[in-house]
């Protein structure tokens, strides 16, 4: 039987004029219901791209995804998409709780709730109580991109794709985002897929990071995160297995820029000794 989520041998390449641009090799993931997945790689590999076609939001040029056993040729109603700028994906001229219930009046709504009622919930979950009749642009950063995660669960979706959702927000509301997050994802039992340039993030948050290579981009690796969760802000990440992954994951990143140790490397302490 094959995955909920499937993404199955997906190519992506990009003509424009005279010029063809291979974004996508041939990258094929597995996801489990409820799993949360992070997909890391430098930047430009294709992680948006990748991230828009499990959407149905454009095409592959060849392969397919599948969700729940169907092809996904078009956005699928339990799927939703976070954008990084929350500043362009929430409409100025709609109060926080018109925002959210937005995705109702396409969808329609069918929950048995009133859409203020489902709105104001979701608004509460995310911490925006008492700001529902506020604007976007009479909030912080920080409080738009809670709104747009309330927008996004008020459709009540199975599968929450992310790209790069806290890049624009303050170092303190990532941390409080990221926690946030998993305690809704565990609580809806939510199906994720992540995408990041941040290791520590994929690391915090997901069960498995993937991580895609240069372009045309293919799986260069997946790693299973297995640390226990909850997972803590602070403890977690001082964790030694924490650290470890962080430190495995970073150097394949990197290695590329940097060349490895050489047997003859020397270490060199502070009273100028030299250590082999
Ligand atoms: N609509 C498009 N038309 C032409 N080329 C595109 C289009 N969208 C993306 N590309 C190209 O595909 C490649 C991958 O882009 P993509 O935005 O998916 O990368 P990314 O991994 O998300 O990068 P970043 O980490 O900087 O966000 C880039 O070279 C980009 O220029
Ligand atoms: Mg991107």
């Amino acid at each position: 039987m094959s995955a909920f989520l499937s993404v199955d041998a997906i190519s992506k390449t990009f003509t424009v004029g005279k010029q063809t641009l291979s974004a996508l090799g041939r990258i094929s993931i597995e996801i489990e219901r409820t799993e949360f997945v992070a997909v890391l790689g430098p930047s430009g590999c294709g992680k948006s791209t990748l991230l828009q076609i499990i959407a149905g939001l454009i095409p592959p040029t060849s392969g397919r995804v599948m969700l729940d056993g169907k092809a996904v040729t078009a956005p699928p109603r339990d799927m939703v998409y976070l954008f990084q700028q929350y500043n362009k994906s929430l409409f100025p001229w709609r109060t926080v709780l018109d925002n959210v219930a937005f995705p109702l009046e396409i969808q329609g709504n069918s929950s048995g709730r009133s859409v203020r009622q489902r709105c104001l919930e979701y608004i509460a979950m995310v911490g925006l109580s008492g700001s529902e009749d506020q604007y976007p642009w009479q909030l912080s950063g920080g409080m738009q991109q809670r709104a747009a995660i309330a927008r996004a669960l008020a459709a009540e979706p199975s599968v929450l794709l992310m790209d790069e959702p806290f890049s624009a927000v303050d170092a303190l509301t990532k941390l409080e985002l990221q926690t946030l997050l998993l305690d809704i994802w565990a609580k809806h039992r939510l199906t994720v897929v992540l995408v990041t340039h941040d290791v520590d993030e994929a690391v915090f948050m997901a069960d498995r990071v993937a991580m895609l290579s240069a372009r045309p981009s293919t799986i260069a690796s997946v790693t299973d995160i297995a640390l226990p969760r909850p997972r803590d802000t602070i403890a977690t990440r001082e964790s030694a297995s924490f650290l470890s992954l962080r430190h495995g994951l970073l150097d394949t990143l990197l290695k590329k820029d940097r060349p490895g140790p050489t047997p003859d490397e020397v270490r060199v302490t502070m009273d100028g000794a030299a250590h082999g």
